[in-house]
């Protein structure tokens, strides 16, 4: 229908980008962009007046764009273009041109692709950079010089890397070199747009990769400083820490292996992240990261506020796995204690499932014995928190006698002691003394009332 609209009016048009290489790909994919040789906006007028009632046209002139929906579809019309960037900016010098001089201005190979919709020409393939290739051979390439193409928009080094990761593909050694060579101009792109990118590595199956691949090319450095800080070790008297990255980069693989929950992904992205702060040598001892749990969630805010992550729930379920990450496995270090696993519940809340997936991805040793005792000792703290929460109800503890009650009950006024009594109750329930229950509740704040003398 779009090539028919073209031909009446005497246009080129293509199918452009993401949509062609999904479509070789199989891969399922949203919007589809046209790019067309003249004017974009007159082809998507004609087009959403095809397509008749409940089209919803929307035209950005000074773009030279248009886009049109109707129901799922979306389509992006625009016309082609040849684009030169300014060093010191991304606000480019756009003129008309042909399909060549647009394919040449994207960003890889394999989004150059184009395929025809005029009638007469109704499905070549247009591939003047070997994309179709590429894709077989699964190579991310620039079409270009990629010193031009990386400077033009560098966004598109964090572009290569996060189709890397989502695709499984290779980047070209000369295309990967000139990322690092231009990793420093990483520093004019939006960070929300560098979040976005690195939001989609996370998504990927196996997120590491892209973590790996922004380390070797030096821009971890840059956007991420935090992370690399964790890569290395350090020997002394024999002794060596693990690579606090490496265990890092196989936890969140192994996460991801499990769920698809993007934040749960991040915990074990940030699980260590305090490590580095909080090293240190103790003779006798070795090396010793002493509250680095707390440590690491106490700088998540800043670090979610400088990546542009959100500064909402997600940001406090983070937090709090990564602060609760290590009581599992102090838990089953000493005696797995019914208080201790309540207590556990009741922070974790909901949460609990999740930690456990986060601890149980976090034993990476190699010695295979160790492995198996932790693992030993993680089901029998689970079957615990299922025996424990079916009869005390912890999960989400709601106190059993409400400050209001015990306020009538010992005619008091709203004080300190109204809370000191409640947080004694939930101490008790915590500690097994008496049932999660409101009349042994009562009976034990009457005790407790009774013995400072109320
Ligand atoms: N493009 C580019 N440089 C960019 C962004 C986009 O050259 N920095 C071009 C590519 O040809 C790309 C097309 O614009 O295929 C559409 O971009 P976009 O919708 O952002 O990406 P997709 O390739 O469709 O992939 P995804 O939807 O996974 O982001």
């Amino acid at each position: 229908m779009i090539g028919e609209r073209a031909d009446a009016l005497s246009l080129e048009c293509y199918v452009i980008g993401g949509w062609v290489r999904d479509l070789l790909l199989e891969r399922q994919s949203k919007d589809i962009d046209v790019v067309v040789v003249g004017s974009g906006i007159k082809l998507a007028e004609a087009f959403a007046q095809s397509l008749g009632k409940g089209t919803h046209l929307s035209v950005f002139r000074s773009f030279g764009t248009a886009q049109v929906k109707k129901g799922t579809i979306e389509v992006e019309f625009v016309g082609a273009r040849k684009e030169s960037y300014h060093r010191e900016s991304r606000n480019p010098i756009v003129e008309d041109g042909t399909l060549e001089d647009d394919q040449n201005r994207r960003d890889f190979t394999i989004n150059a692709l184009a395929i025809c919709l005029n009638k007469e020409r109704y499905g070549e393939m247009l591939d003047p950079f070997g994309g179709v290739e590429d894709l077989h051979a699964r190579i991310i390439r620039t079409p270009l010089d990629p010193d031009i193409t990386f400077s033009d928009d560098p966004l598109r080094m964090m572009r290569a890397i996060r189709f890397a990761t989502q695709l499984n593909f290779n980047i070209l050694p000369e295309t990967f070199d000139a990322i690092s060579r231009n990793r420093e101009r990483i520093r004019i792109i939006a960070k929300e747009r560098i979040a976005d990118e690195l939001q989609k590595i996370m998504r990927s199956e196996r997120p590491s990769r892209g973590w790996q691949l922004l380390d070797r090319s030096g821009l971890l450095d840059i956007i991420f400083p935090e992370l690399s800080a964790l890569k290395g070790v350090d020997t002394r008297e024999g002794k060596g820490h693990k690579d606090v990255f490496l265990h890092t980069m196989k936890v969140l693989d192994n996460v991801a292996a499990e769920s698809d929950n993007v934040w749960l992904r991040w915990a074990a992205l940030l699980h260590d992240i305090g490590k580095p702060r909080t090293k240190q040598w103790e003779e006798g001892t070795g090396w010793t990261f002493k509250n680095h749990n707390y440590i690491g969630a106490k700088m998540l805010p800043s670090i979610f506020k400088r990546l542009k992550l959100p500064l909402n729930e997600h940001l406090d379920y983070v937090r709090k796995l990564v602060d609760l990450h290590m009581r599992p496995i102090h838990l089953v270090e000493d005696t797995v204690t019914d208080s201790a696993v309540r207590r556990l519940l009741f922070e974790a809340g909901d949460d609990i499932d999740d930690l456990m997936t986060l601890c149980n991805a976090d034993i990476t040793s190699r010695n295979e014995q160790k492995v198996k005792r932790y693992q030993d000792n993680y089901s029998l703290v689970r079957q615990k928190m299922v025996e424990l929460e079916e009869r005390d109800r912890i999960r989400n503890f709601q106190p059993p006698v409400m400050g209001d009650e015990i306020m009538q009950v010992f005619s008091l006024p709203p004080c300190s002691l109204v809370g000191e009594l409640k947080s004694a109750v939930k101490d008790a329930i915590l500690d097994g003394i008496i049932p999660n229950e409101h009349d042994a509740a009562l009976a034990y704040v009457k005790k407790i009332a009774a013995e400072k003398g109320l």
